[in-house]
């Protein structure tokens, strides 16, 4: 079983995020050493001819974040050596796009902490992390120019277009005790799984794959986005605080009925607590953590679990029809970001 850590103590502490945030997962070595390349080659994208975006956008990219997406890049590709400068872009683009969505998504969600510090927008404002976002955004647009080639360009106009989708009908959907679990799924596979698709799909096509793998590719990225947004939003309910690296119950204090909040409205206890935050008709921190106990306390914790286990078994059934000297790995990850903690 792959491990998932996160270094309690923080960054500021003397440990090195770099080695850390690299231990992540337990990938094989030669996946490892690829992925440090494409570390080191994010140093050199922080570069600013003003002093505050380049101290803040370092800020941002060398906080330990777990590299999912690169990693993704080259699993999808097989690793392959003659198309490596390739793999490194992609997997550049593909992080880049996902830190500044995170940027900008914790400017939306008002969001205090990321990745165990204070995230961008608490630190320095939500204008400053506004701009820190859409730099990241040209960023990506760099990297892009560089692979040239119209295929990823399509890839990451669509994905950022339905990431902007995903967050828009998560706001409207806000404070409404009524959306259905097909609303749900809907808002999270804009907003979550089609970038782990499309990292996925690309490190596909750059592995040369045939089409039918880049497709199977794609589905398992999709499978894999889906089950891990409902794990992060069970996260959201159950984690430890300091382990997560981001404040609980963000979801509910928002009026997101996310798939565990869902089921608990639906579980036969009385919603009306947890009602009555997701319509901000309190935002009592004692009214908040009485509904978010009684979410834990109902069947929906597991039941969510279960959910995410069903989709699971989907992604792998991705992989059947995959040639892979990484079958075994990228099975390891379909049930490692089940039991993940942060
Ligand atoms: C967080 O993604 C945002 C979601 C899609 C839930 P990650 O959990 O991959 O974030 P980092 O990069 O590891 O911090
Ligand atoms: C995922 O949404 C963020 C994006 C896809 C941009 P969340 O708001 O649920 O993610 P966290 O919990 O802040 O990481
Ligand atoms: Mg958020
Ligand atoms: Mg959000």
């Amino acid at each position: 079983m792959l491990s998932c850590r996160l270094d309690p103590k923080g960054p500021s502490s003397g440990f090195d995020p770099l080695r850390e945030r690299l231990s992540s997962f337990d990938f094989p070595p030669e996946i490892r050493h690829n992925l440090s390349l494409i570390e080191q080659r994010f140093q050199q994208i922080v570069n600013s001819k003003v002093d505050l975006v380049e101290e803040t956008s370092g800020y941002i990219l060398n906080s330990p974040g777990k590299r999912l997406r690169p990693a993704l890049v080259l699993l999808a590709a097989d690793n392959r050596a003659e198309a490596l400068e390739k793999l490194i872009l992609w997997g550049l683009t593909v992080e880049l796009t996902h830190t500044a969505s995170l940027v900008h998504d914790d400017l939306l969600d008002r969001a205090p902490l990321r990745r165990g510090q204070p995230t961008l927008n608490a630190k320095w404002g939500d204008e400053i992390a506004l701009l820190v976002g859409d730099f990241f955004f040209a960023k990506v647009a760099s990297t892009l120019a560089a692979l040239d080639d119209s295929r990823l360009i399509s890839l990451i106009a669509e994905t950022i277009g339905s990431v902007c989708e995903g967050e828009t009908f998560e706001l409207i959907n806000a404070h409404r005790p009524d959306v259905t679990v097909e609303d749900y799924l809907r808002r999270v596979e804009l907003k979550t799984a089609t970038l782990l698709a499309t990292s996925c799909q690309g490190g596909a096509i750059l592995g040369q794959r045939s089409e039918e793998e880049v497709a199977a590719f794609r589905q398992y990225g999709h499978y894999l986005g889906l089950v891990f947004q409902v794990v992060d939003d069970i996260l959201d309910v159950t984690a430890d605080e300091a382990k997560l690296g981001k404040a609980v119950g963000t979801d509910l204090r928002q009026g997101l009925a996310t798939l565990p909040i869902l089921y608990a409205l639906n579980d036969g206890i009385n919603p009306a607590p947890i009602v009555a935050v997701l319509e901000a008709r309190t935002q009592r921190e004692e009214d908040v953590l009485e509904a978010l106990d009684l979410v834990r306390r109902s069947t929906a914790i597991e039941r969510a679990y279960d959910y995410a286990n069903e989709l699971n078994a989907r992604a792998r059934e991705c992989l059947a029809s995959i040639r892979s000297s990484y079958r075994d790995t990228l099975e390891a990850l379909t049930r490692d970001l089940l039991v993940r903690e942060h």
